[in-house]
């Protein structure tokens, strides 16, 4: 007799195909043949170029590569709707944001066909997973829309968004860029990855049926050429890209000094931890999803297992167990696990990727069963006696590829976790909640799930540390991305001048000369020598010499970034009470020599500096007060999910003080920085050195830890660019002119460093421009921790 088990075990799968009929109907009405969307227009097909499934190697469509012109074109187009789609307001926007929500849901199966023929993804996932998730993001921003006036209040759109995304994702990337930017008020211009052109393509001829005004979504089509000549744009005011990390740093470089604002979501080797207490068979089928989903070509896919030692053994058996039955098959088999890879670059660069694994050691196990021949499939893929060193554990594979490392303690877990130049997501597996959110804080990752792995939602922003970009798409954080200020002054920094001629310092009233004072710098909470051993004159408004500053130079950063990186940990871990408490420290002692503060601002600026010196009192006790109140959410993500934003300090951040306000406007840039955690190496303005010598004692008193706080005085011409290209410095903020701003921007492609420079003065004294949750934001990067619950 043939039991209930005998027969679940013996069953086999048979293929189940979904029907290409209504894609391919969809492809012949448009004679296979496109030109690029623009003004709510085709353009005549021109300089075509093949688009083909990956499955099969046939031909889909012929696409056209956009040139400068067409370029051009789109943007004039985007440019030309962006004041009336502005007028529209909040909830005309809503409107259009709903209808092409609701157009994705009509036509879902149709996107799902394409998607899944022309990237070659399992059905099931474009089908259940992509979709779905597309029309998310667009009703989720249709209510951002709605809402944009009271949420976002003294912010406007930045205008023409110029967007390039990747091949990996094509609708569901699209519908990350595109809806948060029409919620803002802005128009676009989107060039979708040459493999994977075809559904951006169905959704411009969905909005063509909608009737959404010309010019407000435009796509063009091409290769890498079209997506630089589109992101170096001079009408193009903000660039968003998705892809690999090489080209993310050729963008940072290109439109370094332009003003355009720039996201960039880049590349990921994301460590999946699981502790030795974690249920294993859960664990298993999280590798599944981790790095099988999409056939691995998922930026944050869990590509590197890091397992506890006890259980290594028993994990890689089961994992083993479970390859042997996953399926690699046509993406349009609704049986199957893995499809097919994108193109044949990427399949010989996963192969070369591979043979390198195993020449440098790794043992390398796949299934016993071969994948189709005809087409482009890779077999899941697993290296065990991986070295943390190795290529395969440090470089992004971009493919069905996992590599397995072990670990002995929780520490060296978390160390191995984050020995990686990328920082784009995590994935923590334990049945001890408190080891687990112990963990996941200390993880180097925007997005960090835990005991669940690659789960999206529109309500939680996505985005990477370190070299994985910067800037996040989705949720409240993600529409700051599509948003300016809408007070900036128009009085442009000029160059600071510099030295002036100084003539000698005016004599007391006794004959004697003033108290001699040796100009040092502030580094690592001590005044040291500068590195020079030279000193600059401080010339007052009268053009007297006021005092000497050390000349600080690029090892006396180098010196000052050492000691702001041991401090930083430290500082970051210590409550928000203490940070604030400190800050209110601050506040009092300064107070307490507010007068000899204005005096010196005086003697500086021939203004009156009693104003400022009061100003820099309550400044402190405005950023005191923030210490504990800059809170994050919790989102409601669905899937039984909560998720804890958290906002987190940078790390060390280099800040180029403004010249305007010299007290003012340098504590007004590095006490937001310090209040939530981070450490800061400062290069006070020229005129402003003088007054952050003074700093230094007050900094003591207050119980500012050693490092927190490191100012090195000297010139911005020879200070700033060693600052700015530092690889141990997270972010460099620019207060400075514009080609300072263009130099910090081009030297932050070394490591990828957050920048945020502006070359507009600012009031330091008024609330508007001088203080605000904008420095906080600048300040933080929002980590996701997704929790799931239920049993
Ligand atoms: P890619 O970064 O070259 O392409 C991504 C997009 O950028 C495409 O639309 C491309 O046309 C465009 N592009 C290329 N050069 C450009 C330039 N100079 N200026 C503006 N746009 C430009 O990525 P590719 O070559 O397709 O894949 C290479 C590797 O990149 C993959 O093996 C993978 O490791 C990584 N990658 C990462 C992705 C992610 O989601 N983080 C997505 C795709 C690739």
């Amino acid at each position: 007799m043939t039991t209930v088990r005998d027969a679940f075990e013996s069953m086999a799968w048979s293929p189940a195909p979904e029907s290409a009929t209504l894609a391919t109907e969809w492809l012949e009405r448009h004679g296979r043949r496109f030109g690029h969307f623009v003004g709510g227009r085709w353009t005549e097909p021109t300089e075509l170029f093949a688009v083909t499934n990956p499955a099969t190697g046939a031909e889909l469509a012929q696409v056209s590569q956009g040139d400068d012109a067409l370029v051009h074109a789109a943007v004039a187009a985007a440019r030309a709707a962006q004041p009336a789609w502005q007028a529209l307001g909040g909830h005309g926007r809503a409107r259009w944001l709903y209808a092409i929500a609701r157009g994705v849901q009509r036509h879902a199966r149709l996107f799902s066909v394409i998607e899944s023929l022309d990237n070659g993804k399992p059905i099931r996932e474009s089908r259940d997973i992509d979709i779905p998730l597309v029309a998310r993001h667009f009703l989720h921003h249709a209510g951002w829309a709605q809402l944009l006036d009271q949420e976002f209040p003294g912010m406007e759109p930045v205008g023409v968004v110029g967007q390039v995304i990747p091949w990996n994702f094509p609708l569901l990337m699209l519908s990350w860029k595109i809806a948060p930017a029409l919620a803002a008020g802005n128009t676009v211009v989107l060039k979708p990855a040459e493999f994977t052109p075809l559904t951006a393509l169905c959704f411009a001829a969905m909005l063509e049926e909608l009737g959404l005004p010309p010019g407000v979504v435009n796509i063009i089509t091409g290769d890498g050429r079209t997506g630089a000549a589109l992101v170096n744009h001079p009408d193009v005011q903000k660039v968003a890209f998705t892809g690999s990390t090489e080209v993310g740093r050729a963008i940072r470089s290109a439109t370094a000094g332009s003003g355009k604002k720039l996201s960039l979501e880049l590349g990921g080797k994301s460590p999946f931890v699981v502790f030795d207490d974690a249920d294993l068979d859960s664990v298993v089928e999280g590798v599944v999803d981790a790095i099988w989903f999409n056939q691995g070509q998922v930026c944050c896919a869990g590509s590197r297992i890091l397992v506890a030692e006890s259980v290594a053994e028993r994990l890689i058996a089961k994992l083993r167990a479970r390859m042997e039955r996953l399926r690699v098959g046509s993406p349009l088999d609704k049986s199957v696990d893995i499809g097919a890879i994108v193109a044949p670059v990427q399949l010989e660069r996963i192969t070369a990727m591979v043979a390198q694994g195993v020449a440098e050691g790794s043992t390398c196990w796949q299934p016993s069963w071969s994948v189709p021949t005809e087409g482009c499939f890779y077999p899941p893929t697993l290296f065990t006696n991986v070295q943390p060193a190795a290529t395969i554990a440090q470089e992004e594979i971009f493919g069905p590829v996992v590599v397995l490392l072990t670990f002995r303690t929780h520490d060296e877990a978390v160390e191995i976790a984050n020995n990686s130049r990328y920082g784009l997501a995590a994935s923590v597996w334990s049945d001890n909640l408190n080891l687990a959110l112990d963990v996941a804080p200390r993880l180097k990752a925007g997005t960090v799930w835990v005991n669940c792995t690659n789960l999206f939602d529109a309500s939680s922003g996505f985005g990477g540390y370190r070299e994985s970009g910067y800037g996040r798409e989705g949720g409240r954080e993600g529409m700051y991305e599509y948003l300016k200020r809408s007070h900036v002054n128009s009085a442009v920094r000029t160059a600071s001048g510099e030295q002036r001629p100084a003539e000698a310092p005016a004599v007391a009233s006794d004959g004697l000369p003033p108290v001699d004072r040796t100009p040092k710098l502030y580094i690592g909470g001590k005044q040291v020598r500068p590195d020079s051993g030279y000193a600059l004159p401080i010339v007052g408004a009268d053009g007297r010499r006021l005092g000497d500053v050390g000349r600080g130079n690029r090892k006396d950063i180098r010196n000052a970034v050492e000691a702001a990186h041991a401090a930083q940990p430290k500082w970051a871990g210590a409550t928000a009470h203490t940070r604030a408490q400190v800050l209110y420290f601050l506040g009092e002692n300064l107070a307490a020599r507010q007068a000899e503060f204005a005096a010196r601002l005086t003697a500086l600026t021939g203004v009156d500096g009693a104003a400022e010196a009061e100003a820099a009192v309550r400044r402190c006790f405005t950023w005191a007060a923030w210490a504990d109140k800059y809170d994050g959410a919790v989102h409601h993500t669905p899937l039984r999910n909560v998720t804890l934003a958290m906002p987190e300090p940078i790390g060390v951040i280099g800040v180029r003080c403004p010249d305007e306000a010299p007290l003012l406007g340098l504590l007004s840039t590095i006490l937001p920085a310090i209040a939530m955690g981070n450490a800061v190496v400062a290069i006070p303005s020229l005129q402003g050195a003088l007054l952050a010598t003074d700093l230094y004692q007050v900094l003591d008193t207050s119980d500012v830890p050693g490092g927190v706080v490191n100012l090195v005085t000297g010139t911005h011409a020879e200070l700033l660019a060693p600052l700015a290209g530092h690889d141990d410095v997270d972010a460099c903020w620019c207060f400075g002119t514009q080609p300072e701003a263009a130099e910090v921007e081009r030297l932050s492609t070394g490591n990828l460093k957050r920048t945020w420079t502006e070359w507009f003065v600012r009031e330091w004294a008024s609330a508007i421009d001088g203080e605000g949750t904008e420095f906080l934001r600048q300040a933080t990067q929002v980590k996701n921790i997704w929790v799931p619950y239920g049993a």
